[in-house]
């Protein structure tokens, strides 16, 4: 429990709504800075209280992290599990409404795009608590993809606007949301600065598979277009079996979802020798498999992101991003899922071979600023 301060007085109560697994590793970042925070006396110490919706609950995707990142054990777990869209955004909604009214804190933070922050948000704003969101701004102007929804209506909703770069800013500034814009950086590039080296000490992961740093290639693919399409996941896979084939082996995270799926594709089209499927990686082995990577094949955000700060190339198997800064900086490339147009923009990463890290995401030290901002305008709020 957090003490009083010396001046007495009560602590800020920050209630951080998170369910998806890149939501875990943002609220380490913030967590950590709230301890930071909470360490010197003259600060007005702040009380972190995690909310986990349940949206993610297998350990591989929920547990694994909070063990990892040393997160404190959530406050509240709704158990809403796993559904269609409205359904499982509705629970959350429900679940959300009831604990926050039953206690309210004196502000609600939400991360990234997913269900959990919509329903965070909405949560927050019919309730008429203060709303931050962190990671806001970003925008891939593709209205299918959920994400996209939920990020515009969280910043909708938002008091504080928390942007990672320069692209988020102009985004918001572009529909009109120029007050309590902050650039602040991003809060995963904290995470990745502080684990970095951590992870390659404590993963054994290059050993358990047998890999040679440089001579792999590290994929994952999760969104609903592509999974929930078999000709396109079909397409995908046919790609990710080429470059294990022509060139080396490309090692496989597999989300649940692009598990159940690939039941519906043929054998032939996964069974290919190099093409590593192992199960969901806690974030030490993804750190320590980026670090290694010569290659990221990717339609997940987070991970375009984070191959930016490695420095290692990526193809992303969409037609869009929201982190349209690493494309500009020729860290990106954009193929979609046409196996023609993968290896194509395959061999042009390849041949770019290793870049320093891209520095557009902040000085590493993005959640003490959110949390140096909170806790200085909460009150006045
Ligand atoms: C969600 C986010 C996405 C984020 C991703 C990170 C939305 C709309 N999408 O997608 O922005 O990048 O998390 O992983 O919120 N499942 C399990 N075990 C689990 C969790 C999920 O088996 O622990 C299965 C569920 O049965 C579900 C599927 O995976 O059918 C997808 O889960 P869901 O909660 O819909 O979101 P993600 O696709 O993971």
């Amino acid at each position: 429990m957090p003490r009083k301060t010396d001046n007495g007085r009560r602590p800020i109560r920050l209630a951080s709504v998170v369910g998806a697994r890149p939501q875990f590793i943002k609220a380490a970042a913030i967590s950590r800075a709230v301890e930071r925070h909470n360490a010197s006396p003259k600060n007005q110490m702040i009380e972190d209280i995690l909310i986990h919706t349940g949206q993610h609950y297998d350990n591989a995707l929920s547990g694994v992290f909070f063990e990892e990142l040393r997160l404190p054990v959530p406050r509240f777990n709704l158990g809403v599990g796993s559904g269609p869209q409205g359904l499982q955004t509705a629970r959350m909604l429900m679940r959300l409404e009831t604990v926050l009214r039953r206690d309210p804190p004196d502000a609600v933070l939400v991360h990234g795009d997913t269900n959990s922050t919509l329903a965070g948000a909405l949560a927050a704003a019919k309730l008429g608590l203060p709303l931050a969101h962190a990671e806001a701004g970003l925008r891939s102007r593709n209205k299918t993809m959920p994400e996209e929804i939920n990020r515009i209506l969280a910043d909708r909703l938002s008091d504080w606007l928390f942007c990672p770069t320069t692209a988020a800013v102009r985004n918001l500034a572009g529909e009109g949301l120029r007050k309590n814009v902050r650039l602040v950086g991003d809060v995963m590039y904290d995470v990745f600065l502080t684990h970095r080296k951590e992870a390659k000490g404590r993963s054994r992961i290059l050993k358990t598979l047998d890999l040679q740093p440089r001579r792999y290639a590290l994929a994952t693919v999760h969104r609903q277009e592509n999974t929930d399409d078999p000709a396109k996941l079909a397409d995908i896979i046919l790609s990710l079996g080429r470059v294990a084939q022509g060139r080396f082996p490309v090692v496989f995270p597999l989300h649940p979802r692009t598990r159940r799926a690939m039941r519906g594709i043929a054998s032939s089209v996964w069974a290919s020798p190099g093409l590593l499927l192992v199960d969901p990686l806690p974030y030490f082995d993804m750190l320590a498999l980026l670090d290694g990577a010569r290659l990221v094949l990717t339609d997940s955000g987070g991970l375009q992101k984070e191959a930016a700060f490695a420095g290692v190339p990526c193809v992303t198997l969409r037609r869009e991003t929201e982190w349209t800064e690493t494309v500009r900086a020729g860290r990106n490339r954009l193929a979609g899922t046409a196996p023609a147009r993968v290896a194509a923009a395959v061999s042009r990463a390849l041949r770019d071979g290793r870049l320093p890290p891209l520095r557009l995401y902040g000085r590493g030290d993005a959640a003490d600023r959110i949390v140096r901002i909170l806790a200085r305008e909460i009150g006045a709020h």
